[in-house]
């Protein structure tokens, strides 16, 4: 019986093409396209989800009006959760005073914490089908947290800043808990809860202590 030699695998064919032409020849290779198909968003088809639906339908037992409240929710909180978090890095960097230390520290570790809070509510917004809000633009149009000025400004006028927002944050906490429990959506309920105003709230203390006025070397 006559053997066949066995056909040369895809990787031995390329190189087999590759290698032919000798040093300092342009290597041309027609068998494989290895260049990256560039400005696919100039011509982009339809979204595969438009913002403000929820389409997806995860098997996790909740109507669509449920969901679809729920994401709304989630997303206001979501814009003004990347807000504050944007406070404290900006406060982070500009604080100045004989606190600057202790504040520039906490600022950045309250940042760091808003920053988990904004991955876990955008990502119960994806598990709920809906799409969570994320770009500066569009945050800055979502957003209930006032806008700050670009200057730098005094340490107890950033802490009340600070505090006025987590103050909104707060309240609409206590609200969409509320909604979450009565439709039924457990897992926004105990997000919104235990999560998002225990963060807060812990927060707050740590910041507020920061401007009671209190003698600093001798008791009054
Ligand atoms: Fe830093």
């Amino acid at each position: 019986m006559a053997t066949q030699a066995p056909s040369k695998t895809k990787k031995e064919a390329t190189k087999g093409l590759t290698s032919t032409k000798g040093a300092g020849e342009p290597q041309t290779n027609s068998a494989v396209n290895i260049q990256p198909i560039l400005n696919q968003q100039v011509q982009a088809p339809n979204p595969t989800q438009r913002f403000g639906t929820v389409s997806q339908r995860l098997p996790i037992g909740l109507d669509d009006h449920v969901r679809l409240e729920s994401v709304q929710m989630l997303n206001q909180l979501l814009a003004d959760t990347i807000s504050l978090r944007d406070l404290y890095k900006k406060h982070h960097w500009q604080v100045v005073g004989p606190t600057f230390y202790q504040l520039h520290l906490l600022f950045d570790k309250h940042y760091e914490e808003q920053s988990e809070l904004v991955d876990t509510i955008a990502e119960r917004i994806q598990i709920l089908g809906g799409v969570a809000v994320a770009m500066a633009f569009d945050v800055a149009e979502i957003t209930s947290i006032p806008r700050p000025p670009r200057d730098r400004e005094e340490a107890p006028v950033q802490i009340s800043r600070l505090l006025e927002a987590h103050q909104i944050i707060l309240k609409n906490c206590h609200e969409y808990a509320k909604k979450a429990d009565e439709s039924g959506d457990d897992g926004t309920n105990d997000l919104v809860v235990s999560q998002v105003m225990r963060t807060n709230e812990l927060q707050v203390w740590f910041v507020s202590e920061h401007v009671v006025e209190s003698p600093l070397t001798k008791a009054e």
